[in-house]
């Protein structure tokens, strides 16, 4: 099956990044660039270096990274560049065309486990001092400029941003839009089976959002102040407080950068505080979502609200919570870990996108997190479970959750077949 794994790498490669899908998805998104690069150290260091730098010369002058770099045309891809128009911002790349929205911030960390894979410490180490302070730009931009009351919390526009993209969590913020609706060819359906996307309706809110950004050139105060979506998001924020360790330990592994240091230490303190005391619910026993437009929280538990453990956030006994609420609500002999959205709740989907189904990024990063506060039961049955879904059914894009189901149909991987991260994150877990 590794063998399977690297193929379909190879086969998404494009000269410099990595297709996620080759119809689906086919430009650089960039979390999807990060868990890449994470598999591609184990065969191919080189071109993990190559994924990473396309992605940071994608980079605006503001430290903002992009979530898809348009390198190339494609007629399979809707809404494609000339509908995001991320030139409308003063700031951004004058030599790649892309989105005006991000995606969680993994480039940190994924520096760091390119660090933990490579052989050649001396090579990689110098890699990383070439590249690192793009990454801290970008956390810089985020603190500036997504942080509007200055709580440690960094707000996401757009629920691509969240890159749990169609996630039931969403469906409370679209209750508040109006949103007009849109006349366009959908791509996606035509490549998979609809049932498993996302509905036009949705996809009306989803373009209405960018639409409510551009009228704003893309500037971030205006989007704090009008956006309709505008959300703190649990597993955002952790990926952010995660790749803030990293900086600190990679700067301090190259030596001479205190300063840096320093800043990112005193963002780690409010970010992790913040977190605790603002996104955790006690009813629940989870980490919860914070609709920062309508000030509310949105009580619901998904994968996202395990990610804390991923970035040490919470404390022991708080952990132990998470893993009682893990094992009462997504746990049981039928079915896999981890749902991405809670079995238990009206609105869990096991089929569509992220309504249900089992995704292998989420798992990886569950996985290190369980395993990191010595849930070690637990974190290897994430493991085991990821791996089995991946050699029954395929390097599919995401799995249904039900062990049943799978037994009387086997056609259970979703969405994008040969899925880069799929295949990416399945060598990682393999080799550790
Ligand atoms: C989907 C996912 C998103 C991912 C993208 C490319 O839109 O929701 O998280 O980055 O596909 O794989």
């Amino acid at each position: 099956m590794k063998g399977k794994a690297i193929e379909i790498l190879n086969d998404n490669w494009r000269d410099g990044f990595t297709v996620p899908s080759k119809n689906l998805y086919p430009y650089q998104w960039k979390w999807d660039s990060g868990f890449i690069a994470i598999g591609l150290a184990h065969f191919n260091m080189d071109r993990a270096k190559r994924e990473i730098n396309t992605l940071l010369n994608a980079q605006w002058e503001n430290g903002f990274l992009p979530h898809i770099v348009f390198h190339t045309k494609s007629e399979n891809y809707f809404p494609g560049p000339e509908f995001h128009r991320a030139d409308l911002h003063p700031r951004a790349s004058k030599k790649y065309k892309s989105t005006g929205m991000t995606q969680p911030p993994v480039t940190g960390f994924v520096l760091q486990e390119m660090y933990n894979i490579a052989t050649d410490k001396k090579d990689i180490v110098e890699y990383i001092g070439k590249h690192i302070d793009k990454v801290y730009a970008n956390h810089e931009y985020f603190y500036n400029h997504r942080d509007p009351f200055n709580e440690g919390l960094v707000y996401i526009y757009h629920n691509w941003e969240s890159g749990t993209d169609n996630s039931p969590i969403w469906d409370d913020i679209w209750e508040t839009m109006v949103s007009p609706s849109y006349n366009f060819e959908r791509k996606d359906t035509s490549h998979v089976d609809p049932s498993q996307r996302p509905s036009l309706r949705e996809y009306d809110h989803y373009l209405h959002i960018i639409d409510i950004a551009k009228k704003h050139k893309y500037d971030d105060g205006k989007i704090g102040e009008h956006s309709p979506f505008l959300v703190q998001d649990p597993l955002f924020n952790a990926i952010l407080i995660k790749s803030n360790q990293s900086l600190i330990e990679l700067y301090k592994l190259i030596g001479g950068y205190e300063e840096k240091v320093v800043q990112l230490g005193k963002w780690q303190e409010k970010s992790i505080t913040a977190f605790n005391e603002k996104l955790f619910d006690e009813g629940l026993g989870a980490y919860v979502h914070y609709d920062l437009r309508n000030n509310r929280p949105l009580k619901f538990v998904s994968s996202s609200s395990f990610s804390a453990l991923f970035a040490g956030i919470p404390d022991k006994d708080r952990a132990k919570r998470l893993v009682n609420t893990m094992t009462q609500r997504f746990g049981g002999k039928n079915t896999y870990l981890c749902a991405s959205f809670d079995p238990t709740h009206e609105r869990h989907d096991p089929k569509r996108y992220w309504r249900g189904p089992v995704w292998i990024n989420l798992n990886w990063m569950l996985y290190r997190g369980f395993k990191a506060y010595n849930f070690d039961d637990l974190a290897e049955q994430i493991k085991q479970d990821s791996i089995e879904l991946v050699e029954k059914y395929g390097f599919y894009e995401y799995f249904d959750p039900r062990r049943n189901e799978h037994l009387v149909n086997t056609d259970k991987g979703y969405g994008g077949s040969n899925f880069s991260w799929t295949a990416a994150l399945y060598i990682d877990l393999i080799e550790n």
